[in-house]
């Protein structure tokens, strides 16, 4: 997807760093106005149109399968749980028998409004991104050709296929595709903040007005903001204060190996927030409260008090959109000529 002007340099986001500080500066303790609607830096979530719904069906059932991965037992719901705000909960995620992920795992929630994909940015759309985690030893442990194997020796998959894609040889390219067309479909439009931005002034308490005009007075939203209140630009963690984490992630510099890019990760949507913690690329902050302070203190160089982190941690509640409404898919049986799993191999 052709998403729109790509900050990828670090000369764009450190511009996007002293914007974020001039904002701090400039408005903090100024009263603030609430001018609802268009001119606000964030703007609600337009549901997804399904244009090809045999598409997206396929598509999820090859996200609920586990048969795509070495073990047969993780699908991509294992660790990007539809019930659970498409995450998984953990610090980082668990894969292959058991191995600890490098990283924490993203919502896909609303995964196509994000510039890029990963915390660092290394896919540039959900096609690109869909077929990483079948061959990433860590993950799901397969190889591409074996997940081509499984599907085509399952007559209900090579017919759905074919159904979608007419003759084109079914491979990893088509199977990320119709993944990435059911992603798309995973929006979560309607939370009682998009009904504010829209003009129904009930829908949100005053408690969480305060905390949604302290996210924007003090610069929150030089970061986080658009559609997704997030995922439109790279930006460094730690500005004010280095992070410190063990993690060993460098972010942006891992794929450009650019030092002066060390650090800077997409920055997260915080839709559904209140979903997936726990927060940050290593999963470090457990709770909102304690995100919240630290992104004031190393964003911002800005010391909430505890009634301030409140309001701002109520505002992010309101957040939380309307879940995808899925019918669990049915997948159709592996057959006698169906490669197994080996789950202890
Ligand atoms: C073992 C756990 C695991 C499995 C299985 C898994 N993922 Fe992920 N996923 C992750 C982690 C961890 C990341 C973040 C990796 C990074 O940024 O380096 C991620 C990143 C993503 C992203 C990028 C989101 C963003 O905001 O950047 C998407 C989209 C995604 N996964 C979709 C999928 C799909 C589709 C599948 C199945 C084919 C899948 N994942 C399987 C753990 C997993
Ligand atoms: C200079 C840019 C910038 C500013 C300003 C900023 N953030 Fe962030 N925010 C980020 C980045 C980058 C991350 C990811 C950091 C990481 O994972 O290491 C992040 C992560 C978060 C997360 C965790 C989301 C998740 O899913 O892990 C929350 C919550 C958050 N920010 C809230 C806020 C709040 C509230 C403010 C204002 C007090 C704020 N941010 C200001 C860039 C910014």
């Amino acid at each position: 997807m052709g998403k729109t002007s790509k900050p990828t340099r670090a000369s764009q986001a450190v511009r996007n760093i002293v914007t974020a500080a001039i904002v701090v500066t400039g408005v903090a303790g100024a009263a603030y106005v609430v001018a609802q609607g268009k001119n606000e830096p964030i703007q609600p979530v337009v549901a997804a149109k399904i244009t090809n719904p045999a598409k997206v069906e396929l598509g999820k059932k090859l996200f609920f399968d586990p048969r795509l991965s070495k073990s047969g037992f993780i699908s991509c719901n294992s660790c990007h749980n539809l019930s659970m705000g498409g995450s998984d909960n953990l610090p980082t995620s668990i894969g292959d028998r058991w191995q600890q992920g490098p990283i924490n795992s993203p919502t896909v929630l609303n995964s196509s409004l994000n510039f890029v994909q990963f915390w660092d940015g290394r896919a540039k759309d959900l096609q690109e991104q869909a077929s990483g985690p079948i061959a990433n030893p860590k993950e799901m442990a397969f190889t591409h050709e074996l997940a081509v194997e499984v599907l085509n020796s399952i007559p209900q998959y090579r017919a759905e296929f074919a159904k979608v894609y007419g003759d084109k040889k079914l491979d990893i390219n088509l199977v990320a595709d119709a993944i990435a067309e059911f992603e798309k479909t995973l929006k979560t439009p309607n939370s009682r903040f998009d009904q504010w931005l829209k003009g129904n002034k009930k829908a949100i308490t005053a408690e969480e007005l305060k905390g949604y005009e302290l996210f924007k007075s003090s610069g929150c939203t030089a970061c986080h903001n658009g559609e997704a209140v997030g995922g439109t630009s790279y930006q460094k963690m730690g500005v004010f204060e280095p992070y410190k984490t063990a993690n060993t992630a460098q972010g942006r510099a891992d794929v450009t190996k650019n030092d002066a890019e060390r650090f800077f990760f997409k920055v997260p949507t915080l839709r559904n927030v209140e979903l997936t913690y726990p927060y940050f690329h290593d999963g470090a902050a457990k709770t909102l409260e304690e995100a919240v302070d630290i992104m004031g203190r190393l964003q911002l160089g800005r010391t909430y008090t505890p009634e301030e982190t409140a309001q701002i941690v109520a505002f992010l509640k309101t957040l939380t959109g309307e879940q995808p409404k899925l019918q669990l898919p049915i997948l159709p049986p592996s057959q006698n000529n169906t490669p197994r799993p080996k789950p202890f191999e």
